[in-house]
């Protein structure tokens, strides 16, 4: 495939309130699309009030709730579905983003940067960065705070992803601002899919910034979401964009210098 219709939907959970939250997210979803993205922690909602709390929301992967909600969605509706949840591993609890299309078939991504209170109650991703074949094309997932770091998004687009799925719970204002930059250096399409509201579940209230943003390979901003409402925004993706070569003599991944760098 190298035309994808793709879509980013941002939400307004309410923390705790699982189902509802879950439905909500998936009528936004736009119909005919070939890949959607979610938030980070779209059904739980973010600020856990510590480990415990966490452990009674967080699922096995793939066959928890929600996952499962998202497989019967993915069938019915044929889009691939991103997602962030809270997935339970024995006695371990990760920021998980799954991907799951239409087959059924699920794959998994877990935090590895994790932010602020994250630190306290999540434990790191342990998977690294694995890139996915999915609507015809290569696939890598990041999660939110994961943006800040480029080797994140360097390492999945030289792994051969051409979209980056980049499920969120934005608090600080930069990254709709920086994911164009993500999006040209390394030649791919990303999807940043936020929520909005707030939360004060403990000392500090968070708010989140919406301005879910879909940008190309060119640095445009094919979809910028509003700061405030829950909406879905989609672009049909031209993959030919994805074009590694910046001048007849200049390509992003060989021109590199590894040697020089720390
Ligand atoms: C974040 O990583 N949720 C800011």
């Amino acid at each position: 495939m190298t035309m994808i219709r793709a879509a980013v939907v941002q939400t307004d959970p309410v923390f705790g309130q699982v189902a509802a939250n879950l439905e909500r997210a998936l009528a936004l979803v736009p119909r005919e699309c070939d890949l959607a993205v979610l938030p980070e922690l779209f059904a739980t909602g973010y600020q856990f009030r510590e480990r415990a709390e966490l452990g009674g929301l967080a699922e096995p992967v793939p066959d928890g709730a929600i996952c499962r909600r998202l497989r019967d969605h993915a069938a019915a509706s044929g889009t691939t579905l991103v997602a962030g949840l809270a997935e339970r591993a024995g006695d371990r609890v990760f920021n998980t983003a799954v991907l799951v299309r239409p087959d059924g078939s699920t794959d998994r991504y877990r935090k590895v940067h994790l932010f602020w209170d994250e630190t306290r109650i999540f434990d790191p991703g342990d998977l690294g960065f694995p890139v996915f074949a999915a609507c015809g094309t290569t696939v890598g997932l990041l999660v939110c705070f994961d943006w800040l770091f480029p080797e994140a998004a360097g390492t999945l687009a030289r792994r051969g992803a051409r979209v980056l799925c980049h499920p969120s719970n934005l608090v600080l204002p930069h990254c709709p601002d920086a994911m164009p930059v993500r999006a040209f250096e390394n030649r791919v399409f990303t999807l940043t899919a936020n929520r909005v509201g707030a939360e004060r579940r403990t000392g500090s209230e968070l708010r989140f910034i919406g301005r879910s943003v879909i940008a190309s390979p060119r640095a445009e901003r094919l979809v910028e979401c509003s700061r405030t409402a829950a909406e879905a925004g989609s672009a049909v993706l031209d993959l030919a964009l994805c074009d590694p070569w910046i001048t007849p003599l200049n390509h992003v991944t060989r021109d590199r210098r590894p040697e020089y760098y720390a």
